[in-house]
């Protein structure tokens, strides 16, 4: 496995390669990042994994400067897994302000959008500057940043870049967390409790699969069940998986989203919901 740095370094590693199968990461690697480099192997010969903690989708009162930085770790765990890891340095990524933009579909702006102004804006630059370094025949992508993936795909739809975006199942804990390097910020008592905003989503699943459809009620009572134990709630609600719209009646694939507050660590969590076609929303 090669380590690469430099821009240029890179691009002659990769230019003789038939295809290749990116995943991009910040690092503070777990196992449902490998899932993702294990994956990218059935799509590409080369396997490249990038390591950059990206400034511009942090905002200003977000945890950008203390955000774990382990390399060291997160190579070996790529050892054996990816080609090349292409850490970029800052300088290089970014050798000035960063002026252009990639304007983010409007979905961006809802559910962590909402939270988190200009948050997507700042990933789809990054993973296009580094698709456009990499540049990759596939991408993979997971699904435990939902909205994230539907950004990444909406912008390679429509600005037509010649990647194959592939969608990553979410790996959980034994108790079904989410995994999530943002779990290495939770206390114990945190952590022990952190598993109710999956059981929440879960809840809501198996509601709306027995026929009931009064979503916003089903949301609300999650919401009230995370704040009742000390949670602050960013969001809990249902759309529909292909377009992260509001749920309509009709509507097959469906997906439930939270993000909330323990403590200081902000997790994120989603349950997809695909009904039969006789008992759609
Ligand atoms: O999902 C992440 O880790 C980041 O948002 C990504 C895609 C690597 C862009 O910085």
């Amino acid at each position: 496995m090669l380590i690469i740095s430099a821009i240029q370094e890179l691009r002659d590693r990769l230019k003789s390669e038939l295809s290749v199968a990116f995943v991009p990461t910040m690092g503070n690697l777990h196992q449902g990042h490998l899932a993702l480099v294990r994956q990218a192997r059935e799509h590409g010969r080369c396997v490249v994994a990038s390591i950059f903690v990206n400034p511009l989708q942090f905002g200003p009162n977000e945890d950008f400067a203390k955000y774990p930085r382990t390399f060291e770790q997160d190579c070996e765990k790529l050892e054996g897994l990816a080609d090349v890891v292409f850490a970029p340095k800052m300088e290089d990524l970014y050798p000035e302000p960063q002026q252009v933009y990639v304007e983010p579909p409007p979905v961006a702006s809802e559910l962590c959008g909402a939270f988190r102004p200009g948050h997507f804006r700042g990933v789809a630059t990054v993973v296009l500057k580094l698709f456009n370094i990499v540049q990759p025949q596939a991408a993979v992508f997971g699904k435990k940043d939902y909205q994230q993936l539907q950004v990444i795909s909406a912008m390679v739809r429509q600005l037509n870049l010649p990647v194959e975006i592939v969608a990553g199942e979410t790996l959980r804990a034994e108790d079904n967390l989410a995994l999530s390097s943002r779990n290495g910020y939770l206390s114990e008592t945190e952590r022990a409790e952190a598993v109710r905003l999956y059981r929440n989503l879960a809840l809501i699943r198996e509601s709306i699969v027995a026929g009931n459809r009064d979503l916003p009620a089903l949301e609300c009572a999650a919401i009230a069940d995370l704040e009742a134990h000390g949670w602050r709630v960013d969001y809990v609600s249902v759309r529909a998986a292909a377009s992260l719209a509001p749920a309509k009646t009709g509507e097959i694939n469906l997906v439930v989203l939270a993000a909330a507050w323990l403590g200081k660590t902000r997790l994120i969590d989603n349950l997809e919901i695909c009904l039969n076609a006789d008992k759609d929303l």
